[in-house]
């Protein structure tokens, strides 16, 4: 009975359940961090009074903030890990229908607040670069926007202004016309902020980071004058010798540079630029002066250099070598026979200011030397070749033979002996007849020739010959005798 009446009284038990429809969805909505935001999700189905509304969010369901029939999620303070989808979902209890789903995506928006934010007041010197620092965050990311005084920075459009994320707003090489209000807008869709500096220019007076010194410089090389300067605006740096200017930023006379650094380069260096040097930096806020001397070497060269020699084996031999130099640098001489440098021993050898003595020379000491001159004003070396030269040894394997068709005449031959290192100029060719004392028979046999014939002999007699090279040195042993 009671299950009976339970059933007239509520009929839609009856009723077969239809699917629940999502009349009103949720919509996607942007919100404020920490303003209230609000879905809303209207459904119909039937029975109505079995229809359930939930919200989830990342397949949870939603507990709090869900209002009268679950009709209305609110969130009252969202913060941005509140942003997301949410679902709503329609059901009815007891029923096998498939729930309905219907689901919208909350923003939610962060207004820019700055990260970075420059001074109330910056001070640059003229001719600096200056960073006005300006960097902000916000959801969605935050705009940047300059003004000066009021005007948009990139309607000024001012090539020495560069406006960076990284940074902010840079200002190169200032002068004293960017002075001013700089403004720094950020702006997003969930509002907008603004921070600002004055901007203020000083000048600082000229000084120097790095002064002149002293140079000395050999005749032909160069010199370089440091002059390092700091200011603002940069100090105009200029050269001068007493009262000559040799450099500055318009003026430039041959062999005188004005270096980027404010340094003075010489090049060449001649003898007549020694003296003293004037450095000069000079701003609208002041001049300051520094003064260098340079002394000038004259350059150390060989002024007697060796000459090539040729010497009897036995002598002496002396290479000269004496150097020209500056009286006020020492100089040193070195000398080596071809690679090998050559230490006075005592012995042989000697060197004296500057010339070599090689004395009892012989075949061992043929070579080129050289003579090294060593000085802080320069360095040189000349060459020279020394021959050593002594008498030719004798002709060697002296022949003799018959003339086989003339019966008065003979064949002499022999082998060519050394030279002595020194060309052979001729033989001498003597005979001696039966035993009698030797007499010249040929006094100027060429030096090319190692075979002679000697006719128109005497029958019936005995001859002996013998032969002598002849050198520059003199006549050298003669040979053996023939039978
Ligand atoms: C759903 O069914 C259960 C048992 O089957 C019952 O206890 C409950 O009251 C029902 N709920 C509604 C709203 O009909
Ligand atoms: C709601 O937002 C989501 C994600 O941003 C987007 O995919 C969807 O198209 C939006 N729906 C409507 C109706 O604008
Ligand atoms: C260098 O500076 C001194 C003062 O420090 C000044 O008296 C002098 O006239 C200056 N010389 C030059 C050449 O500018
Ligand atoms: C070398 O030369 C200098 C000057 O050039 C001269 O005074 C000196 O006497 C010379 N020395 C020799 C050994 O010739
Ligand atoms: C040259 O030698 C002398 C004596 O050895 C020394 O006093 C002098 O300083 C030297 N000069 C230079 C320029 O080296
Ligand atoms: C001269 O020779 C010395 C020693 O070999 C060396 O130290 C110096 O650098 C040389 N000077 C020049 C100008 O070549
Ligand atoms: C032999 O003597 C003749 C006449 O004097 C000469 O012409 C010839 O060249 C000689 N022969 C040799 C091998 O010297």
């Amino acid at each position: 009975m009671m299950r009976d009446r339970e059933k007239e009284r509520d009929p839609d038990d009856l009723v077969e359940p239809v699917a629940p429809v999502i009349v009103i969805g949720p919509k996607n909505t942007s919100v404020v961090a920490g303003r209230e935001a609000t879905l809303e999700c209207i459904a119909n189905a039937r029975p109505v009074e079995r229809l359930v509304l939930s919200w989830k969010r990342n397949g949870r369901r939603l507990a709090s903030g869900v209002g009268v029939f679950g009709r209305r999620l609110t969130l009252s303070s969202p913060s941005l890990s509140d942003g997301g989808v949410y679902v709503c979902e329609a059901s009815i209890i007891n029923s096998t229908t498939r729930p309905t789903e219907a689901r919208a995506h909350l923003s939610v928006l962060e207004p820019p607040y700055f990260t970075a934010e420059p001074k109330l007041k910056t001070v640059a010197a003229v001719d600096k670069n200056v960073d006005l620092h300006c960097q902000a965050k916000g959801v969605p990311p935050a705009r940047l926007e300059w003004y000066k005084d009021a005007v948009p920075v990139s309607k000024l459009a001012n090539p020495r202004y560069k406006v960076t994320s990284a940074t902010g707003l840079t200002v190169r090489r200032v002068q004293p016309g960017d002075a001013g209000m700089f403004q720094c807008f950020a702006r997003n869709a969930a509002g907008d902020t603004q921070t600002h500096t004055q901007l203020v220019v000083t000048s600082v007076a000229p000084s120097f980071s790095l002064l002149p010194s002293d140079l000395t410089v050999t005749d032909g090389n160069s010199a370089v004058f440091s002059c390092e300067t700091t200011g603002s605006p940069k100090p105009a740096v200029s050269w001068r010798r007493g009262s000559q200017l040799l450099a500055s930023g318009t003026v430039q006379i041959p062999r005188f540079t004005l270096l980027e650094s404010g340094g003075l380069l010489v090049e060449p260096i001649r003898m007549h630029d020694s003296g003293d040097y004037t450095c000069t930096a000079a701003s609208a806020d002041g001049s300051i002066n520094a003064t260098a001397t340079l002394t000038v070497w004259t350059r150390t060269f060989i002024s007697v250099p060796p000459v090539d020699q040729r010497v009897i084996k036995g002598t002496t031999a002396t290479l000269d070598c004496n150097a020209t130099h500056d009286p006020r640098v020492n100089i040193s001489f070195q000398w080596q026979r071809g690679a090998v440098p050559l230490q006075p021993s005592g012995g042989r050898v000697s060197i004296l200011s500057g010339s070599l003595t090689i004395s009892q020379t012989w075949s061992g000491d043929i070579g080129d030397y050289t003579c090294t001159v060593t000085s802080q004003a320069g360095n040189q070396s000349r060459s020279a070749r020394l021959e050593v030269i002594e008498l030719p040894h004798s002709p060697r394997s002296l022949s003799v033979s018959l003339n086989d068709s003339d019966s008065r005449s003979v064949l002499l031959s022999w082998v060519r002996p050394f030279d002595g290192n020194s060309p052979l100029l001729h033989y001498i060719l003597e005979l001696s007849e039966n035993n009698s004392p030797w007499k010249m028979y040929m006094s100027e046999v060429e030096p090319a020739v190692t075979r002679v014939t000697v006719g128109g002999l005497t029958p019936a007699r005995t001859y002996q010959f013998r032969l002598c090279a002849v050198n520059q040195v003199g006549r050298g042993q003669y040979s053996g005798e023939t039978q």
